[in-house]
């Protein structure tokens, strides 16, 4: 482990998470071969169904990869799925060395690949930017080893910390630059939830939009019943890596790997050097991928108080709409939404509302790794009471809003003594515009 080996996988790193909202609920992955100091592939793992990291940087090596290092994020896996496994392709183009930065979490994996590749005579070194290897893949490391979707909380308070006013206007409290960052949000969680009263209020469409350029795409299949078990039209049927799921939360900074473009060390060769100029130069180029998807949208409606005109029961995305509501709803209401295209969820009951820890383990069956939650303050303060909230993305405009009737960003019943607070961790404090942007760990 050195500073050239860090080097080759901070690009490794960087190129993973390319594959940020696409690849989902397989693991961002992404793969650097070098041979005397030379990049001679690269790859990472593009979308559900495309070729893994490692397949795709030894291909594009060729014979050069013989005697070569392989840097690979997250250990290769040594599972026949739908594709061979990578550890056959790694054999199979004579590398000398795989330097894994975090070995899969997997149960069905762990351990496996890394361990194979040893056995024929490979020369394995892992651990090396393994923390920032699980940030990366947080949402898919939860998820595998919980069976729980990781859970985002996203709201945009003015700095008395009010989500909208007394008459219940909250569009829009924050700038374009903030707003911009919450579609990136929504492009790489799976699903996103709000209340009922959220939509009573906003009437919002909880779709992914760019700005200029910007382009909507989802990839698992369309509105209506049982739609997240469809294969996608494009791309084409998922090729799930070996029992993975995956998410790319973006850092405060919005990126996932830091330091990246930071210049080579001094241990590299000057063709390193040119060839590291030539990554970043790649890396800065516009991404054809560079468009956004929908996720998943939820609603939790006990009653489904929904209106039938609610616009997210009559949008044009390709991404389902799910309502979670309990036995309480008619079931003629029942039968009036399904009619829609949206799939009803009947879920158990808890506090007179839809219960939250059922509905997180029918995502996770479901292969939702990453839930972001956008409000309203009920919802909110619900997930927080519960503990629920596993990282938080508070935006903070410069405006005062007041008045007793206003919502604060937490509902719920809250705490009655501060040693009891929810104490927030690995806090960054972004300004995006004249916002600020509080983001962190629960
Ligand atoms: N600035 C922002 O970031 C932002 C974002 C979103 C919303 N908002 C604003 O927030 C306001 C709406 O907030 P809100 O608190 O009134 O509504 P909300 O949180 O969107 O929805 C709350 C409702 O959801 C239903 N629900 C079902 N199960 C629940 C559960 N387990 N926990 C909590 N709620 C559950 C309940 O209604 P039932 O009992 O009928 O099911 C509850 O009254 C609006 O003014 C909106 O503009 C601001």
């Amino acid at each position: 482990m050195n500073e050239t080996d860090a080097h080759y996988l901070k690009l490794a790193l960087r190129l993973a998470a390319r594959g940020a909202g696409w690849v989902s609920p397989n693991p961002m992955v992404g793969a650097v071969v070098v041979k005397d100091g030379r990049i001679v592939g690269r790859g990472y793992h593009r979308r559900v169904g495309a070729p893994h990291a490692e397949v795709e940087a030894l291909r594009q090596a060729g014979a050069a990869a013989k005697d070569g290092d392989l840097y690979v994020t997250l250990e290769p896996c040594n599972h026949q799925g739908r594709t061979p496994p990578c550890t056959q392709a790694v054999l199979a183009a004579g590398v000398r060395r795989v330097i894994i930065a975090v070995r899969d979490p997997n149960p069905r994996v762990t351990g496996d690949g890394a361990a194979f590749l040893a056995s024929r005579g490979l020369e394995i070194e892992t651990g090396l930017l393994e923390s920032e290897a699980r940030r990366l893949n947080e949402a898919f490391f939860k998820a595998v080893t919980t069976g729980l979707p990781f859970v985002i909380a996203k709201a945009a308070c003015s700095l008395d910390g009010r989500i909208a006013t007394a008459t219940g206007e909250s569009q829009w409290l924050t700038g374009p630059a903030a707003r911009a960052f919450g579609h990136k949000l929504r492009h790489q969680a799976d699903a996103i939830l709000v209340g009922v009263g959220t939509v009573l209020a906003d009437d919002p469409q909880l779709t992914a939009r760019l700005g200029a350029g910007g382009k909507r795409e989802f990839g698992r299949g369309g509105q209506g019943p049982q739609a997240h078990l469809q294969s996608s039209p494009d791309p084409p049927p998922p090729t799930p890596y070996p029992g993975g799921t995956g998410f790319q939360p973006v850092t405060a900074e919005g990126e996932p790997v830091r330091n990246v473009e930071q210049p080579p060390p001094a241990v590299l060769s000057a063709e390193s050097r040119e060839n590291h100029q030539s990554e970043l130069t790649e890396n800065r180029k516009p991404k054809t991928e560079n468009r956004f998807k929908d996720p998943i949208r939820i609603v939790l409606d006990t009653h489904l108080r929904i209106p039938l005109t609610a616009r997210l029961l009559h949008l044009d995305s390709p991404a389902p709409t799910w309502i979670a509501c309990t036995e309480r709803a008619p079931a003629e209401k029942i039968r009036a939404v399904e009619a829609t295209g949206a799939e009803v969820l009947v879920l158990p009951e808890e506090y007179g509302r839809v219960a939250l820890q059922p509905l997180l383990e029918l995502l996770g069956e479901r292969q939702v790794q990453s839930l972001l939650l956008e409000g309203g303050a009920e919802v909110l303060g619900a997930f927080f009471d519960q503990r629920l909230v596993d990282k938080f993305y508070f935006f903070y405009a410069p405006r005062f809003v007041g008045g007793r009737g206003a919502p604060a960003v937490l509902g719920g019943e809250g705490i009655a003594r501060l040693e009891d607070a929810l104490q927030a961790k690995e806090i960054k404090f972004q300004r995006l515009g004249t916002d600020l942007l509080i983001s962190g760990y629960l």
